[in-house]
């Protein structure tokens, strides 16, 4: 198939499939997500997506019905199932379905769901640019929660001004950007925010610290600001659909792009990890 919908074990062609009205997902949002590309029909870094939802339902005291074992293997079933190997797959489990009320309801049972849609890799050799803006979400982002709005307001305004992502700030504190996280490199170090409340804790990311340290470069884990993200030598950013971007111009000026060797070292290094760990499984 060419897109492909799945919702507690029914699947069909994306565009057809619907969802309940009743679903807590649709009227609060309430529910969890993850979001990983697949090459070759091989999910990248399951285990680690797995594990995050697994984290995340935890922590919105979501209690899944199935174990990791079986989830994997219904990811699996559907990549199967498509046209294409390279794709982007997305699911979510929410807390169940239910008349509108806030308290959860005493018996739901989670709605699990899953969309899977063709992808092109991004070339990262295209450098792009980010706006800045100031951080409004709540304070549970290390949650992967289905709650975007600031996210998706900050976002469209970076695109509405032509840039690639907004970087976000709480009073000048950098935390992350809309949909990926910053890290940014001076003077041959790695800085890149702490995992708190206040950013989700990406797999793109810890990806690009293990590169650090497989090319000797130090990471430092603490709160940095906009002062030194604008004099950083590289600025960052990195999800698991976009790899690793090198963000060339803040705001409108040029930023970041000082530190060649180290960013293509890095830039290699996901790449290639992405590679290595997406090879056709039969040869
Ligand atoms: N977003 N920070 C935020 C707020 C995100 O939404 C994401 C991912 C990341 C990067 O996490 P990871 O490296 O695990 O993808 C950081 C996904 C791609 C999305 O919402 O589509």
């Amino acid at each position: 198939m060419q897109a492909l919908g799945y919702y507690n074990g029914s699947f069909g062609e994306l565009d057809e499939m619907t969802v309940p009205m009743t679903d807590r997902a649709v009227y609060y949002g309430d529910g969890v997500y993850e979001a990983t590309p697949t090459r070759n029909f091989v999910i990248y870094a399951i285990d680690q997506h797995v594990e995050r939802m697994f984290s995340s339902a935890s922590m919105l005291r979501i209690a899944p019905p199935f174990d990791r074992e079986w989830l994997k293997g219904e990811l699996n079933r559907m990549v199967k199932q498509m046209d294409t190997g390279d794709n982007v797959l997305y699911w979510q489990l929410s807390r169940g379905t239910a008349r509108r009320a806030h308290p959860f309801p005493a018996d739901a049972k989670p709605n699990l769901m899953m969309m899977i849609t063709p992808y092109k890799f991004p070339d990262l050799t295209e450098y792009v640019s980010a706006i800045t803006e100031e951080d409004t979400r709540f304070l549970h982002c290390n949650i992967k929660t289905l709650n975007l709005i600031p996210s998706i307001m900050a976002m469209q305004k970076a695109r509405e001004q032509g840039c690639y992502e907004a970087v976000l700030h709480r009073s000048g504190r950098v935390t992350e950007c809309s949909k990926s996280n910053v890290s940014i490199l001076k003077d041959g170090k790695l800085i890149t925010a702490p995992l708190d409340n206040l950013i989700l804790p990406g797999i793109a990311r810890s990806h690009l610290i293990e590169g650090c340290g497989k090319n000797g470069i130090p990471v430092e884990e603490r709160p940095y600001d906009l002062n030194e993200l604008r004099s950083a030598d590289e600025i960052l950013i990195t999800s698991s659909t976009s790899f690793l971007r090198r963000c060339v111009k803040l705001d409108g000026v040029s930023a970041g792009g000082r530190d060649e060797a180290r960013f293509q070292a890095l830039k290699n290094y996901v790449w290639e990890r992405f590679v290595r760990a997406t090879e056709k499984a039969n040869g």
